[in-house]
């Protein structure tokens, strides 16, 4: 089954008018889970990839997956207030307001490479938060990846204005 078939559509969830695009359908499929992790670590391989960066929720469940499978180490990019220890933070934008999402100050060391990974980019505010987030510790965002991206809505752009290339494996128009 391709991919694009294992994700579920909820239409007006959280709200009117939104197609929310589920993935925790894919997740529950053991191939379509399995294609996922192969496909987001594929052009990775070889590349000395030190750490996966996951944005809270869903990049959690893809990122240790993808850290795994490249012996690499996992970050966990979390909203305020969650980490034990001492943080550096960053606000961004939501569709209305904004909001801050934090990581540990020793998380990622100067120069390290670090591949940056959530389920979903839609206006891309999240992720470009995450991304200056890990620059400003000094990583070296090697790419961004996503299992789907929300094309209309521009996110991916942003994130190559930040001179990061962006993969994703499904496009919703
Ligand atoms: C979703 C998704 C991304 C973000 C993308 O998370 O998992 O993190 O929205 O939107 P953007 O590109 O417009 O910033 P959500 O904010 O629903 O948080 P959650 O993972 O805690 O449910
Ligand atoms: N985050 C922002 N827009 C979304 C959508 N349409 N589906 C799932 N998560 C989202």
């Amino acid at each position: 089954m391709p991919l694009r078939a294992a994700i579920r559509t909820i239409p007006d969830y959280p709200k009117q008018g939104i197609l929310f695009r589920d993935i925790t359908t894919l997740l529950g499929d053991a191939r379509a889970f399995r294609k996922a992790v192969d496909d987001l670590v594929q052009p990775f391989a070889g590349a000395k990839i030190e750490k996966i960066a996951g944005i809270e929720a869903r990049g959690f469940i893809l990122g240790g997956a993808m850290a795994h499978q490249l012996s690499a180490g996992f970050i966990p990019i979390r909203k305020k207030g969650k980490l034990p220890h001492k943080t550096v933070s960053i606000a961004y934008e939501l569709e209305y307001g904004t909001d801050e999402m934090e990581m540990h100050v020793d998380a990622v060391q100067p120069g390290e490479r670090v591949v940056l990974v959530d389920d979903l980019i839609a206006t891309g505010g999240t992720a470009t938060g995450a991304i200056r987030l890990l620059k400003k510790l000094g990583a070296e965002v090697v790419a961004a990846c996503f299992v789907i991206d929300l094309p209309d809505l521009g996110g991916a752009r942003k994130i190559e204005a930040l001179g990061v290339p962006v993969r994703a494996l499904v496009a919703f128009e």
